[in-house]
Parts: C-alpha cells; structure tokens; sequence
C-alpha cells in the first residue's frame, strides 16, 4: 500500500503516468465516474483549507465515491487529546483513503506509519504540500507542453511556502530547470533547500527585486506571506506587502510567460491582472481536481494488492 508525504515519493516516471491519467481524465470523465463507487475518502483538516479540502472532495464525487471527514480540529476529539496515531486507526475502520492536513510537520507521516489505508499528506505545517505540487506540475506540463528547459522565478514568503518547498523538490528532477527565488532578506529559501541545489549543481540565484528578473522568467511562481506560520504581527505587517503583481509589472514579462499562484491570494497579485491571459492561476484549480481524481485512482489500486 502507498502513501503520498512528498512529491518525490513518486519517480518521475510514475507522475508521467499520473499526469497522463489527469489528462485523460478532463477529457473523457464520464470513463471515470463510477470507478470509486462504494469507497469512500476521509478528508481529516487540523487546518483551515478551501481549495485542498473541497478539491479531494469533488474529485472522490467525481469518481463516483462518497466522502466524510472534518474541516476542523475543534470539532474533531483532537480537541480532547486524541493522537493523529489514534484517530488514523479509527478512520481506517471507516474510510478507504485518507487526506490529512496538519499543522505539525510529520504528523500525516506518523498517521501514515499506523494507518490501514493510504494517507495522503494534505499540507503539514511549512513543510510540504505534495498534491498542490502535483497540481502545479500538471498545470505547467498542460499548458507549456513540457516539464524541463524552462527559468522559474518563486516569489515572496519562500521561508514558510510549503507550496514552495515541495515544487522544488518536484522540479529539482527535470533536466534544464533554473530558478529565481524573488524574496525578502527574512523570507529567504531554507538553507536546507540551497544545500541540495548547491550539491546537484542546480542552477540559481536568490534576488531581492521582481521587476529586475520579470523579463528572464518563463514563469512566475506568486505566494502569500504565510500568516498564521509568523511569530509576532508587527513582522507580517512589514512584510505582507512587499510583493505585488501588477499590470505594469507584467508589461515587463515575456509574451508566454504564465503567473501560478497555489492560492488562496490576498493582497500579492492585483485582480487587475486576472484579466491577463497569462494568469494560469484560476485555471491551475481545474487541474487540482483532475490530478486529485489520477492519485485517489492510482492509491486506491495499490492498496488492492
Ligand atoms: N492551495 C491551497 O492549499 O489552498 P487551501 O489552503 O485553500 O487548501
């Protein structure tokens, strides 16, 4: 039986036929709307979501599978003192698979490790997010054509991004990727993350200024300044809007160049520039649920043999 922790717990060959599954399914999903019927998907959120959360759920409905769970630790018994390694046997008594968000790194890991059923880590604390990684891949690899050759600028709260972590860790594997990570001195790349670059000889540079590289990306990978990951207010404040995407800005971008963004968006990208054809960030949501649909098909059929 798998699991999914990181988006490199799948080789690259793997997320080929995955992606492959995802495309064919947004192209004939009436095939696919009764292969789940009669199992069912547990969505366990310790963390506030929208678009991971309903994503899963739509594509279990999709598949002709039902769903149960709950979007909040208050009203699950975490509240009273349940362990994630307690409550993951319970909802294997339940449920066929399993997506868990968390705020503590590892948790979904140590779910996994006593789980009956496959886990799907759904976002753990400022670690990873491997299927909005899997979304991002299927979104470039759809409208780019490919997923090698290409610059990549990564955009504001790198520090807390697991969104971020995770598609590095993805794309660290196709040939001719180079990055620009775009931050502020206090929101930086892990260490950990320029090391492996560093160690695989892997092309890039860290900036403070997005105008200066606008018109080196192939695209531009936006996010928010996490939050609810900062210890004190008055540095979020400073920061939260140190980035914004505006018309002007995109002026100075290339003509095919695409603006990803995992969402949810406050203030980093203006809403003047949803009108511009290279902002891929709605329809990257599309694709999330067609990949979502290719991993519940292809865990569910591990866990058969
Ligand atoms: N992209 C993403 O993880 O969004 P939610 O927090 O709404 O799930």
């Amino acid at each position: 039986m798998r699991h999914l922790m990181s988006p490199l717990d799948f080789s690259t060959e793997e997320l080929d036929r995955l992606f492959d599954l995802a495309s064919d399914i947004e192209k004939n999903p009436d095939k696919y709307s009764k292969v789940c019927e009669g199992k069912k998907l547990a969505t366990c959120f310790y963390e506030p979501s929208t678009r991971t959360r309903l994503s899963f759920e739509s594509a279990m409905l999709s598949l002709g599978g039902d769903v149960l769970g709950f979007s909040d630790a208050a009203c699950s018994s975490a509240s009273k003192g349940e362990s994630v390694s307690d409550t993951i046997r319970i909802i294997s008594c339940y449920a066929d698979i399993c997506a868990m968000r968390h705020p503590k790194e590892g948790a979904p890991m140590v779910a996994a490790s006593k789980s009956g059923i496959p886990v799907i880590n759904a976002g753990d604390g400022g670690h990873q997010h491997p299927t909005q990684t899997l979304t991002d891949l299927l979104t470039i690899r759809s409208l780019k054509g490919r997923l090698n050759n290409f610059t990549i600028g990564l955009c504001g709260d790198l520090k807390f991004g697991r969104t971020v972590h995770s598609l590095i860790n993805a794309l660290m594997r196709y040939e001719g990727i180079s990055f620009i990570f775009i931050s502020p001195e206090e929101l930086r790349i892990p260490d950990y993350i320029i090391d492996i670059l560093n160690e695989k000889n892997i092309s890039y540079k860290e900036v403070i200024s997005l105008d200066d590289v606008m018109p080196e990306l192939d695209l531009l990978y936006m996010t928010r300044v996490q939050r609810e990951r900062f210890f004190n207010e008055e540095d979020y404040v400073r920061l939260k809007d140190f980035y914004i995407l505006t018309r002007e800005k995109m002026s100075k971008a290339k003509d095919d160049m695409l603006v990803l963004h995992p969402l949810p968006r406050v203030n980093e990208i203006s809403v003047e520039v949803d009108d511009d054809p290279r902002a891929a960030y709605f329809k990257q949501v599309q694709y999330g649920v067609y990949v979502r649909m290719a991993l519940i098909i292809t865990l569910l059929e591990s866990a058969k043999n």
